[in-house]
């Protein structure tokens, strides 16, 4: 059987109804297509091709807010995210186009949709000022409409986006580095509400902790402001380095992008571009991981493995053999893998988001890990879909005790954010059955076509059908 990732059409109701956007709206009942099942044993082989990155396009497309005109973004994944960016950006009256990317996909050889798309979005002189809870609690990115907005329209509301299924997810190093920008900030009736009566100004900023959202919003907020900006303690992420390099390009002066200190000279306007998103390494290395557990031989294209550092250490220790080149990596594992230790911790430390699979690593390892999450108190929420696998996993607080086993076992279980989806179906691949994994929805927002990638990999993986149980047929 062959899927198509639902992208919904792009225009949606002015009072969405609940379940507008592929199960967008999360609770009850999973949606026909919204369950993927994976049949555990086979090695992961092949070549795998990674688009943009989710968490640059997200705020690319942010960024082009700050100059009128038209800016076209290539390389952006085709996700349930992207389009709801597309709708919020529309709700500010830009023109929003999705086209077929160039140069074309190459997993498109291996059927499904396309991964990735061109993004061509015109902004008006003056755009909205407003973002609606309806849509922002479908996506907390778009808080970065925050700073951009506050900068070309001197004020802003933006609903507030609360937390979600892995934190609290706080904003205060938001609010506090726009208010010493001599921004007002209050929140009323829960929408953040923002203004600079007398335009922003440049300041020196640390932030308590590298936040990439923080870091985001200030430098899009500096970037239009009256004099220098020094931003200490900034996020370093690559996703950071591509916003600051797209920003340059439409003539801002930003220096230090990818490490702890930004200086952005504030400049008078800027001008529209084109820009292609960079490689998702979260992607990349979710399909390493996946390689590694299976004891398969992948080839990841599309991702600078340098972004991957940490990451494809802790597996040559669990093991691996890792081959690296420009933009690509190929990645072996002949036998079981070896317990590793894991800590999260911002870049270029190892990503929060490959936990749930350093978890799955952990579950099928000999021995016992010790992983510890420093970045969102509810990452570990996952852990009892993972444990429902068989998988014996201890919890304290933000650390993990994982004690391998030889295998798993299938269940059904259910993707409680993008990243513990894609992570459940993979150590679905180490199970002596099926695993079906609901809320597939998820694995949407963060991964284009995972089912065609995965069974370009060789896995035997089906969509769609009831929700599991006794007397239902799985479909494989
Ligand atoms: N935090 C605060 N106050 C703030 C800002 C952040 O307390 O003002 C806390 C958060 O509550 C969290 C921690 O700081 O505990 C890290 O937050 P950060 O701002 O760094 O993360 P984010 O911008 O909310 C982005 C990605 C996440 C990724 C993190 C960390 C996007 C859209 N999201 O989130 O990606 O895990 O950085 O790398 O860029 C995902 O893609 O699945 C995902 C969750």
């Amino acid at each position: 059987m062959t899927h198509s990732l639902r992208i919904p059409d792009l225009t949606i109701p002015a009072r969405p109804e609940p379940g507008w956007l592929a199960g967008a709206g999360g609770a009850g009942a999973p949606a026909v297509d919204d369950i993927i099942r994976v049949r555990g044993g086979t090695r992961m082989t092949g070549t795998v091709h990674v688009v943009g990155a989710k968490n640059s396009a997200l705020k690319l497309m942010a960024v082009a807010l700050l100059a009128p005109g038209r800016s076209v973004i290539t390389n952006v994944p085709r996700i349930t995210d992207i389009a709801i960016m597309g709708e919020v950006l529309r709700r500010l009256g830009c023109g929003i186009r999705f086209d077929a990317d160039d140069p074309v996909d190459p997993m498109m050889a291996h059927g499904g949709v396309p991964r990735s798309r061109s993004v061509t979005i015109d902004v008006p002189d003056v755009p909205g000022a407003e973002a609606d809870y309806e849509l922002v609690r479908r996506l907390r990115a778009s808080i970065c409409v925050l700073g951009p907005l506050l900068a070309r329209r001197g004020s802003v509301r933006v609903a507030h986006p609360g937390g979600d299924a892995i934190g609290s997810r706080g904003l205060d190093m938001h609010v506090s580095g726009l208010a010493r920008m001599g921004a007002e900030i209050s929140g009323e009736r829960g929408f953040v509400v923002a203004s600079a009566p007398r335009g922003l100004r440049g300041a020196e900023i640390v932030l308590d902790f590298p936040s990439v959202g923080a870091t985001e919003n200030l430098v899009m907020a500096a970037v239009l402001a009256k004099g220098t900006t020094v931003i200490d303690n900034a996020a370093r992420e690559p996703e950071i380095v591509d916003i600051c390099t797209m920003l340059n390009q439409m003539g801002a002066l930003i220096d230090g992008a990818g490490t702890s200190t930004l200086t952005v000279v504030g400049v008078p306007g800027l001008q529209p571009v084109r820009h292609a998103t960079v490689g998702d390494r979260i992607v990349a290395g979710t399909w390493a991981f996946g390689a590694a557990m299976t004891r398969g031989d992948v080839t990841v294209t599309g991702a600078s493995p340098a972004f991957l550092d940490v990451a494809l250490d802790k597996l040559v220790s669990a093991g691996a053999l890792v081959e690296t080149r420009r933009g690509a990596f190929r990645i072996r594992m002949a036998d079981r893998p070896r317990a590793v230790d894991v800590v999260t911790l911002p870049y270029p430390g190892f990503a929060t988001d490959l936990l749930p699979m350093a978890i799955g690593l952990a579950a099928v390892s000999d021995g016992a890990s010790l992983i510890t999450e420093n970045i969102f108190d509810g990452r570990f929420m996952f852990a009892n879909e993972m444990m429902r696998l068989g998988a014996d996993i201890q919890t304290d607080g933000h650390h993990a005790v994982v004690r391998g086993r030889e295998r798993l076992s299938g269940a059904p279980v259910a993707a409680t954010d993008i990243r513990a989806g894609a992570g459940l179906l993979i150590a679905g691949l180490c199970t002596d059955g099926v695993t079906e994994v609901s809320h597939a929805h998820h694995v949407d927002r963060g991964y284009p076509d995972f089912v065609a990638d995965l069974r370009a990999l060789g896995v035997e993986v089906a969509r769609g059908g009831a929700a599991g149980g006794p007397g239902v047929p799985l479909g494989l």
